[in-house]
């Protein structure tokens, strides 16, 4: 079992890793909360694989399960999806202490975080994250937020911390291997900005994960959700080096946007790596040497490191209009070597439009 605490103002919470722990959920949930029902939000495909367990968990541990359950997919994560949940609680006499349980992807977790957030001005929040994507990322942080469909992602939302993150890496064997691939993603992200050591682990391991060794994968998850929980400590509302765990995004929500959310994020991600790391070689920051390892280690995790197939004055444009640029320059996360980033905002366009052709 692997815990990790976080300590941020106003809330202090752990963050727990053990295989089989969904069968537990009910009595770590007991631990901290006196109350006698609970609220599950979850998904479409998680009601099959993984919402009867949970259930089961909460029920030996003397809960009466509320589950309210919203069609799998980013374009579900709305607030039109809001207003049948709050009235299913108010239904079900949700009071101030029910806890608001997020059995899920990050798009169940950014929901239910949101509903916990605001239903009755607060309710408790616990993250059961279910994709690899949330256990590493989305569920550790206390960002909510549901989207706006014509202005952008996450345009409505709220800060709301978990009062425990508990994740059951057993899980993932039946999440769809895309969306493994995707979490892998943002896992090599982390080890590019903090981690040496971990970036030469994966190196040496990534296979083991693509196969869904659970030992393996139990390791990854508590290591990935540590770095995540060190840089959300750093820094708790994003004003300075929580900017780090954007590396290979400017250039990645251009390519998901230019594509019309056709490539997945974590593809998307994996391309702006590739391109950001290519940037901090042409800067004279970065070994090329470096540059090739991590090209390979994301093609071995089975993610694009070229393809992009969007006109690259799109591409251009869009990072551009990116929502992150500050005072009109676009800043760019980048390395000066394996475990380290630094932000510039200095990148001359001709080496942007030099980095968008290396990963065409
Ligand atoms: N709050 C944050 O800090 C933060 C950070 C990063 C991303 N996000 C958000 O997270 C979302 C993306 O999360 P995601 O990649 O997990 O997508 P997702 O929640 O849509 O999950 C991906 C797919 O996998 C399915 N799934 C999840 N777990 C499964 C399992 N164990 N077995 C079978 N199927 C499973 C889901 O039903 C879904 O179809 C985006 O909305 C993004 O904005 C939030
Ligand atoms: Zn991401």
């Amino acid at each position: 079992m692997i815990t990790v605490p976080v300590s941020i103002p106003g809330a202090r919470y752990d963050i727990v890793v053990h295989s089989g722990l969904l069968d537990a959920v009910g009595q770590r949930v007991r631990q901290i909360l006196p109350t006698d029902r609970a609220a599950v939000i979850t998904d479409s495909n998680l009601v099959q694989h993984h919402l009867p367990a949970l259930e089961r968990a909460l029920r030996e541990a003397r809960f009466e399960p509320i589950a309210l359950t919203i069609p799998a997919g980013e374009q579900y994560k709305t607030l039109s999806m809001l207003e049948p949940i709050y009235e299913r609680l108010v239904e079900a006499r949700a009071e101030r202490t029910t806890p608001i349980i997020a059995l899920g992807g990050g798009v169940i977790g950014d929901l239910a975080g949101f509903v916990a957030a605001t239903f009755l001005r607060g309710l408790p929040f616990v993250q059961v994250p279910t994709s690899l994507l949330a256990m590493v990322d989305a569920s550790i942080g206390g960002k909510t937020a549901v989207n706006l469909p014509r202005a952008g992602k996450n345009f409505v939302g709220a800060f709301h911390q978990p009062r425990i993150v508990l994740i059951d890496p057993q899980v993932l064997r039946t999440l769809p291997p895309a969306e493994l691939r995707n979490g892998l993603a943002e896992c090599i992200k982390h080890q590019l900005i903090r981690d040496a050591e971990g970036f030469a682990r994966l190196e040496r391991n990534v296979e083991r994960a693509l196969q869904l060794e659970v030992g393996y994968l139990t390791e990854l998850v508590g290591q990935n959700a540590a770095i995540k929980a060190r840089v959300v400590e750093a820094d708790p509302f994003e004003r300075g080096e929580r900017a780090h765990l954007n590396f290979g995004h400017t250039f990645g929500h251009a390519i998901e946007w230019a594509s019309k959310y056709t490539v997945a994020h974590g593809e998307a991600v994996a391309l702006g790596m590739v391109a950001s790391s290519f940037v901090s070689t042409r800067l004279g920051m970065l070994d090329t040497g470096v540059h090739q390892r991590i090209v390979n280690l994301i093609s071995r995790a089975g993610l694009p490191t070229r393809g992009v197939q969007a006109p690259p004055d799109l591409l251009f444009e869009a990072m551009r209009r990116d929502k992150k640029i500050a005072a009109g320059k676009a800043r760019f996360v980048l390395l000066d070597r394996v475990g380290h980033a630094i932000i510039r905002d200095d990148v001359p366009e001709a080496v942007v439009h030099q980095a968008i052709d290396a990963i065409r």
